[in-house]
């Protein structure tokens, strides 16, 4: 019987740090006011040359040195992504070339900050299916290129980052079947994913879609940036972090005290903050990292996940949570 394994893992940050005293003098927002309400010290911004295919590339080259693959190796490259190089060819097409990852098919994936806990879920399912038996998934992020850089409700929130894990198959008794792998970080145990379309207008960018292309206009009534129902977003992801957690864990036959850490998506300290407290959960379960990086939307998770991953112990459990546009949501349960 087959499992998905995760086998390596990799983050890449750009080296440019942007602190909110820095912001202080781009928009009408303070230092106080950001830690206060989002926790957020610093995030990183890719420099002018660099694209979202670049930072996945970096993160990609190191999840595969750690599995011990080549890129000949992978079946197949999934990147989560809402700020692609261009709307055409995918990013995960752009990263393939690169990576010279030649039998790998290679697709983008639209679910926001939750697109790299879909992407695994995709990769898990893919691997029972007998259909891969590598995949690259990654969640890479360019914000600093669609947010509006004068409107202080977002441009504070987001910054640039790329994580990515390579899922391969193992047998049930943890030994790595698929060929060339050289280790078993940790074991998917399951996923739970959900979404709700008819909630999708609280986070948008709207223009430059087929809906509403480019135009003179849309460029200048700053639709091309991202669009945010702040206090809507908040309410909708302090109920569904929790939700979320619920749903896997009963999938699972399992309760909040056999797990040892949950890693939900950085946005804001004072979300992950609230769920803690729902949840009763000590802090210390909880990893952070949202005040050097800010929210990398689907980079956010795989960029803890390989932070963190030095810190946990055989046997242990962590939950990955992710909640963002869409409005989208998932949980997946990783044995280490
Ligand atoms: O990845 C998923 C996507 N996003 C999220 O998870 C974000 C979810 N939402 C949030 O984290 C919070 O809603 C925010 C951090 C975005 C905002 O916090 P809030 O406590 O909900 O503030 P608010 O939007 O209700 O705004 C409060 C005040 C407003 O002023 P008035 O109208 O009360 O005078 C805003 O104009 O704070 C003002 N404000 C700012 N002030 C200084 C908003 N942004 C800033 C800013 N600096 N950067």
């Amino acid at each position: 019987m087959f499992t998905a394994v995760i086998t390596g893992t990799g983050a890449y940050l750009p080296s440019r740090i942007v602190t909110n005293k820095e912001l202080e003098s781009v928009v009408a927002t303070s230092d106080e006011w950001i830690i206060s309400r989002t926790g957020i010290r610093e995030r990183r911004i890719a420099a002018p040359e660099e694209a979202t295919s670049d930072l996945a590339y970096y993160a990609a080259v190191g999840a595969l040195e750690q599995a011990g693959l080549e890129a000949v190796n992978i079946d197949a490259i999934i990147v989560a992504t809402v700020t692609p190089d261009m709307l055409f060819p995918s990013t995960a097409c752009i990263l393939q070339a690169r990576l010279g990852a030649s039998k790998a098919v290679a697709f983008d994936l639209s679910a926001a900050c939750t697109g790299f806990i879909y992407g695994l879920e995709l990769a898990r399912t893919a691997i029972f299916a007998g259909s891969w038996q590598h995949v690259l998934v990654v969640g890479a992020e360019t914000l600093s290129r669609i947010v509006d850089w004068e409107d202080r409700n977002t441009c504070v929130l987001f910054g640039d980052g790329a994580g990515a894990a390579v899922v391969s198959r193992a047998m049930a008794t943890d030994e790595v079947t698929a060929p060339h792998a050289k280790n078993i970080m940790a074991r998917i145990l399951g996923v739970h994913l959900g979404s709700d379309g008819s909630q999708g207008e609280v986070l948008t960018l709207p223009a430059g879609g087929s809906r509403r292309p480019a135009t003179a206009d849309s460029v200048l009534s700053r639709q091309h940036f991202v669009h945010m129902n702040g206090p809507e977003v908040y309410k909708f992801a302090v109920r569904i972090v929790g939700e979320a957690a619920d749903a896997l864990l009963s999938k699972l036959g399992l309760a909040y005290g056999d797990i040892d850490y949950f890693i939900p998506h950085q946005a804001n300290l004072r979300i992950i903050e609230g769920f803690a407290k729902r949840m009763k959960l000590p802090l210390s379960k909880i990893p952070i990292n949202v005040e050097k990086y800010g929210n990398v939307s689907s980079g956010s998770i795989p960029i803890a996940l390989h932070e963190f991953a030095p810190m946990f112990q055989p046997g242990q459990k962590i939950m990955l949570i992710g909640f963002g546009g869409g409005l989208t949501w998932g949980a997946c349960l990783l044995e280490w």
